[in-house]
C-alpha cells in the first residue's frame, strides 16, 4: 500500500514538532513582525522519502528493451489528416505504470505550417482509468483551421517497423528536412510513464525546454526536468515554470555547385568562414505532467508522468516563423502598459511605510529616475495575503503616500503569495476573513478524504487555492478588489506560486493550534542565516571587508554544522541511506512517489511544494496540473486586477508560469545570486522566455542572495537598463543596493537609464508588434543572423529588437569585452556606437576587442534603423511629454526603416492609436502617419543622420520643402545633426505625413 504524504506526515509530525518546541526558537528577522513565542517547524518536515532519479539509477529498467511498442491498424486518412488504433504489440511491460493497451492516434494539419499529433488512450478501462487529459479550459489548444488540407508544409509519415513497431516522421516538404523522427524506436504508454524516443543529428542545436539556468544552446548531454519548483535558481535543474517547447536550427554549408551539407560541429567565429543557411522548427509538448527531456548524443527522449502525447510541430522554416507559428497556439504577450517600462526598485526588508518613501525619495534627491516602488511581504499583517499590518504599513499612511507617488507620475506594486494563511482555531484574535471567505466558497485544495489541505509558507500553516473551481477565482477577485479599495496599488507581484509550500503533506492537519509558525529554516539575517557571500573577485577590491566577511562566514558554518550534527542525533531514526523505490500496482497510480522518479531539484515531489495528492474539487489530483498552477493564479490575478482596476491593462510579474502565460503577465528570473555568473545567465535566460512568448523579462538586477558590491551593481544596472523588465530586488537582512547606494553606480545607472529612455518608444512599439504579430523583444544573435553558425550559442550579447546591439562586460575587473559585429566582417551589415555614433570601423577578426571601462555599457545600432527617441526623465509620464527625436542608421545599401506605435499608454482597448512609418534612403526620409490619437504629438527638436559621407550644401536641407537651417556636419563621425526643429511642422511631429530632403 502506498502511504499517503498526509498520513505519513500526521504520524510524523507530532514527534517531529514536540523535539523543535524545546529546542531554540528562532527569533523573526528584525525587519518583520515578531510573533510572541512562536513555534519553529523542525527541518524534518520538509524532508521527502529518499529517492534515486532513474537517469540516474543504474538498476532502472530501460524501457526500450522490456517494451513491446504499438500497431497501428484501422487507418483512416482524409485530406486533413489521419486517425487510427494503437495496439500494444506484446506483453506489457508495466515498467513504471500499467501499460495502456489501446490508444488512439489523431494527426491535424491544423495550418499550413503546423502539424498536431494526438496519442491518448481509446477508453477507460481498469488498466488506465486515472489517465488524465489537459483540459482546454486551461491551457489553450487550438484545432485545424477551416478548410485545411494537406497542403501542409509538413507532412506525417508512419510505419510498423518489425522489432519496434509503430513509429513516426514528421518530414518539411519545403526543405525535405526529416524535422522528427520516432521510426524504429518503440512507444511506451503507460499510466504514470510515456516515452517517445527521437533521432536527432550530431551536435544538434536545441533551445528552449525551460525554465532553466543554462547556456541559450542547451547541448547534448542534458536532462531537461520540467516540474515547477521553488528553489533559488541552481544551474541546469528544474526552477519555476514549465515550457516543454523547443526549437531547433539546423545549419547549412552551401557549395559552389548550390548544394547543402549539414554543418554537424559547434563553429567559431575564426572557423565558420563558408557559405551557409539554416532552417528552424518547433516542437510543443502539451502536457502539465511531471516531464523530463533528455538530450543525449544522438537521441532526444520526452518522458512524462501522465497525461497524453499532444505534439504541436512548426515548420518555420526561420525562428521568427517558429515563434510566430507558437505564439499562434498559445497566445501573444500582453501588451505592457508604458510605465511599466520605467524602472522599479524593491527589496525584502523595507519595514515601514517611512522606510519605503525614503528609497523613494533618495532616488529623486540622486536625480535617478524611479517609476515603481515595491514592497515585499514585509508589508503584511503577519504576511497574510490582502492583509497590511495594521502599524507599520497602516491604510490611511499607505493611501496618503501612494497618492503622493501617483501626483508624481510614479507606482506602487505590493507582492502577493500563493498560500493563505489559516487562522489557529484556539486564538479568536487570530481570525482572518480572507481564509473564512474562501473556506467557505471551497475555494482551497483538499486532502484525499476531504478535508483541507494545509502545508506551511510564511505565515505558517496555509491552504492552497484550487484553481480548478470558479469559486476560488471569485473569491480572488473579491479580495484584490476589496483590497484594491483600501490600498489602490497599480499591479501584482506573484510569488511563490509552483505551488510552494515548505513541509511535505499536509502538515498543519491536526497541529493549527501551533499557527502562526515559523518555517522551517532560519529567514535571512536570523541566527545561523547571517549574509556574509559578496561577488566574485570581492576580495580583490575590498580586501578588508572580504576578510571579515570571510571568518564570520565560517564560523556561522561551524556553529552549524555542530548545531545540525545534535539535532541529527534526535533524528537519526528517521533518516535513511537506502532509496525508495516503488514498483507499479496495476490499475493503481502512486501519485506521490511515482515509480520514474524524474530529477526533480528538491527530490521527492512534495518536498517545498503542495503534494502530487492533494485533490481539486473535482476530483483531479494535484499530481496531473502541477506545472499549471502557477499559470492559473496569473489568470485570476489577471481577471482580478482588471475588475480592481477596470479598463487598465493588468501589470503582473509573476514567478512560476507555463505557455501562455506571456498573455497575462511578465516573469522574473526569481532568486539569483549576486555574482558575475547570474548577471550572465539573466541574458540565456531572457533570450528563452522570448521564445516562450514572455518577453517582459528581467532578473534581481545587482543579485538576489548574497550581499552585492559596486562593481557587479554597477555593471549589472547598466546591463538591465536593456532588458524589458528593469528592476533592482534584495533578499532580506543582505547589504543595501540601490543604484544610490555607491557614487560610481549613481552615475552607471543615468547612464545607462538615459540610453533606455531615449528608446522607451522603441521598447514599446517591439511590445506592440509582440502582442499583435508575436514578434520577438529581447533577441539572440543566431536569430538575427540566421547564416553565421558561429552564433548558434552565442548568449553573451543580444539585440533588443532588430537595431539594438548591446555587449555587456559580465566578468569582474574587466575593462574590455570581446564581442562579434555580425555581418561587419562580410560587408552586409554596418553598425554605429550609440554614443558617439561614429560608424564602427571593420576588424580584422571577427571577434573584436572593445573598452568597455567601469560604468560604460557597449550599445550599438545596427545600419538599417530609423529610430524615434525621446529624452530621460524622472518618470516614463514626464518623458512622455519630451520633444522628439529622430536617428537614422542606414545599412550597407543606404536605407533604414523603421515603425512607431503610440497610444495613452494604459488603456487595455485604446480608443485611438496610431503608426508612424519611416523609411529613408539617400537623400530622404519619409514619414507616413495612420491613426488617430493625438496625445503624443509633440515638437520635433532634431534629427541626427549617420554615416553621411559628406556635408550636405548649405539651404538643401529640408522638411516638406522649406529649408531647414540649423544643421551641422561632424566629418569625424561623420553624422549630419539638424537641430532646432521644435518650430517647424507646427510644433506637432506625427500630425500629418512629412518628409525630409
Ligand atoms: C521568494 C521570491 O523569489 C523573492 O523574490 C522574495 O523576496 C521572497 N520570496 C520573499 O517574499
Amino acid at each position: 500500500m502506498v502511504v499517503s504524504s498526509a498520513f505519513l506526515s500526521s504520524l510524523l509530525l507530532a514527534p517531529c514538532l514536540a523535539i523543535a518546541q524545546s529546542s531554540t526558537t528562532a527569533s523573526p528577522a528584525s525587519s518583520t513582525t515578531a510573533f510572541a513565542s512562536q513555534f519553529t517547524l523542525p527541518a524534518s518536515v520538509d524532508e521527502g522519502a529518499p529517492l534515486l532519479p532513474t537517469v540516474n539509477d543504474p538498476t532502472a529498467p530501460d524501457a526500450q528493451v522490456k517494451c513491446p511498442g504499438y500497431s497501428a491498424s484501422s487507418v483512416r486518412t482524409s485530406s486533413s489528416g489521419l486517425t487510427a488504433r494503437l495496439t500494444l504489440a506484446g506483453t506489457a511491460c508495466n515498467v513504471f505504470g500499467t501499460d495502456v493497451q489501446d490508444l488512439d492516434l489523431r494527426v491535424e494539419y491544423q495550418t499550413n505550417s503546423r502539424l498536431h499529433i494526438n496519442i491518448r488512450p481509446s477508453h477507460v478501462t481498469a488498466q488506465n482509468e486515472s489517465w488524465y487529459l489537459l483540459s482546454t479550459e486551461y491551457v489553450p489548444a487550438p484545432s485545424q483551421e477551416s478548410g485545411q488540407t494537406t497542403t501542409s508544409d509538413l507532412t506525417f509519415s508512419w510505419a510498423n517497423t518489425p522489432g519496434s513497431g509503430f513509429g513516426f516522421n514528421v518530414t518539411r516538404n519545403s526543405t525535405g528536412e526529416v524535422l522528427f523522427s520516432t521510426s524504429g524506436t518503440k512507444l511506451v504508454f503507460e499510466n504514470q510513464f510515456i516515452e517517445l524516443v527521437t533521432h536527432q543529428e550530431e551536435n544538434y542545436n536545441l533551445y528552449g525546454l525551460g525554465e532553466v539556468i543554462h547556456g541559450l544552446r542547451l547541448g547534448n548531454n542534458l536532462t531537461r526536468t520540467i516540474y515547477a519548483a521553488d528553489v533559488g535558481d541552481p544551474i541546469d535543474y528544474n526552477l519555476y515554470g514549465s515550457h516543454p517547447f523547443y526549437l531547433q536550427t539546423r545549419y547549412f554549408e552551401v557549395g559552389d555547385d548550390n548544394s547543402t551539407t549539414l554543418v554537424t560541429e559547434q563553429l567559431d567565429p575564426s572557423n565558420a568562414t563558408g557559405n551557409y543557411t539554416s532552417s528552424t522548427h518547433g516542437v510543443y509538448f502539451r502536457n502539465a505532467h511531471g516531464m523530463e527531456v533528455l538530450m543525449r548524443p544522438t537521441n532526444v527522449t520526452w518522458r512524462t508522468l501522465g497525461g497524453s502525447i499532444d505534439l504541436y510541430f512548426f515548420s518555420g522554416p526561420t525562428q521568427p516563423d517558429v515563434t510566430h507559428q507558437y505564439l499562434d497556439v498559445i497566445g501573444m504577450p500582453a501588451l505592457q502598459s508604458y510605465w511599466g517600462f520605467g524602472f522599479h526598485q524593491c527589496r525584502w526588508g523595507y519595514q515601514n511605510w517611512s522606510v519605503t518613501e525614503d528609497v523613494v525619495n533618495n532616488y529623486e534627491r540622486f536625480g535617478i529616475p524611479l517609476e515603481v516602488i515595491w514592497n515585499d511581504i514585509d508589508y503584511m499583517n503577519q504576511y497574510r495575503d490582502f492583509d497590511n499590518d495594521p502599524i507599520r504599513f497602516n491604510y490611511s499612511a499607505g493611501t496618503a503616500f501612494l497618492q503622493r507617488l501617483h501626483d508624481r507620475g510614479q507606482h506602487y506594486i505590493p507582492i502577493i503569495d500563493s498560500a493563505i494563511y489559516v487562522p489557529s482555531p484556539d486564538n479568536a484574535s487570530d481570525a482572518y476573513q480572507t481564509f473564512n471567505d474562501g473556506n467557505e466558497t471551497g475555494s482551497f485544495l483538499l486532502n484525499p478524504d476531504g478535508s483541507l489541505y494545509i502545508g506551511a509558507v510564511w505565515p505558517g500553516f496555509t491552504v492552497f487555492p484550487d484553481w480548478l473551481t470558479t469559486a476560488a477565482h471569485a473569491w480572488w477577485k473579491n479580495e484584490m478588489v476589496t483590497w484594491h479599495q483600501k490600498l489602490p496599488f497599480d499591479g501584482a507581484w506573484i510569488d511563490m506560486n509552483e505551488v510552494s509550500s515548505f513541509c511535505v503533506g499536509s502538515c498543519g492537519s491536526g497541529n493549527l493550534s501551533l499557527n502562526p509558525v515559523h518555517p522551517p529554516f532560519a529567514l535571512p539575517g536570523e541566527p545561523g542565516n547571517v549574509i556574509y557571500d559578496y561577488p566574485e573577485g570581492f576580495n580583490l577590491t575590498n580586501a578588508t571587508e572580504a576578510a571579515s566577511a570571510s571568518s564570520a562566514s565560517q564560523s556561522q558554518a561551524e556553529a552549524t554544522v555542530t548545531a545540525s550534527s545534535t539535532t541529527a542525533s534526535v533524528l537519526t531514526s528517521s533518516s535513511s541511506t537506502s532509496y525508495l523505490r516503488t514498483t507499479p500496482t496495476p490499475s493503481q497510480r502512486n501519485v506521490n512517489h511515482p515509480p520514474y522518479v524524474i530529477n526533480n531539484v528538491q527530490g521527492d515531489l512534495a518536498v517545498h511544494a503542495v503534494s502530487p495528492n492533494a485533490t481539486h474539487h473535482n476530483g483531479i489530483l494535484e499530481y496531473d496540473v502541477h506545472n499549471i498552477w502557477g499559470h492559473q493564479i496569473l489568470q485570476a490575478t489577471y481577471a482580478a486586477l482588471l475588475a480592481a482596476i477596470p479598463g487598465k491593462r493588468p501589470f503582473i510579474i509573476g514567478r512560476s508560469t507555463f505557455p501562455s502565460s506571456g498573455t497575462l503577465a511578465g516573469h522574473w528570473g526569481g532568486d539569483n545570486s549576486a555574482k558575475f555568473y547570474y548577471m550572465y545567465f539573466s541574458i540565456p535566460q531572457a533570450l528563452s522566455f522570448s521564445l516562450f512568448g514572455i518577453p517582459m523579462f528581467g532578473v534581481d538586477t545587482c543579485g538576489f542572495n548574497g550581499n552585492s558590491d559596486e562593481e557587479l551593481c554597477n555593471r549589472w544596472m547598466q546591463l538591465s537598463a536593456l532588458f524589458p523588465f528593469y528592476r533592482n530586488h534584495n533578499t532580506l537582512s543582505a547589504n543595501p543596493q540601490e543604484a544610490y547606494v555607491w557614487s560610481s553606480v549613481i552615475d552607471a545607472t543615468k547612464a545607462a537609464m538615459n540610453v533606455r529612455f531615449q528608446l522607451l518608444p522603441y521598447l514599446y512599439t517591439l511590445f506592440y508588434n509582440a502582442h499583435t504579430q508575436g514578434d520577438t523583444v529581447m533577441r539572440a544573435l543566431a536569430w538575427e543572423f540566421p547564416n553565421d553558425p558561429s552564433l548558434a550559442d552565442a548568449d553573451r550579447q543580444f539585440v533588443l529588437g532588430p537595431s539594438i546591439l548591446v555587449t555587456p562586460v559580465l566578468t569582474q575587473g574587466a575593462t574590455t569585452v570581446d564581442g562579434v559585429f555580425p555581418g561587419l566582417v562580410e560587408g552586409t551589415d554596418v553598425y554605429y556606437d550609440w554614443y558617439n555614433q561614429t560608424p564602427v570601423s571593420v576588424p580584422s577578426t571577427k571577434n573584436t576587442t572593445i573598452a568597455a571601462p567601469l560604468g560604460h555599457l557597449p550599445v550599438y545600432i545596427r545600419g538599417g534603423a530609423v529610430l524615434a527617441t525621446q529624452q530621460m526623465a524622472m518618470t516614463t509620464r514626464a518623458a512622455r511629454n519630451t520633444s522628439w527625436s529622430l536617428i537614422v542608421a542606414p545599412g550597407v545599401d543606404g536605407t533604414a526603416s523603421g515603425s512607431l506605435y503610440l497610444d495613452d499608454g494604459e488603456s487595455l482597448a485604446p480608443n485611438a492609436t496610431k503608426i508612424v512609418t519611416f523609411a529613408a534612403e539617400m537623400g530622404s526620409l519619409n514619414v507616413t502617419v495612420h491613426g488617430n490619437y493625438t496625445g503624443l504629438d509633440l515638437p520635433l527638436a532634431n534629427i541626427t543622420i549617420m554615416g553621411v559621407p559628406r556635408a550636405p550644401p548649405d539651404n538643401l536641407v529640408r522638411i516638406n520643402g522649406q529649408p531647414v537651417a540649423n544643421s551641422t556636419y561632424n566629418a569625424t563621425s561623420m553624422t549630419l545633426f539638424i537641430g532646432g526643429l521644435e518650430p517647424v511642422l507646427g510644433g506637432k511631429i506625427w500630425s500629418a505625413n512629412w518628409s525630409l530632403s
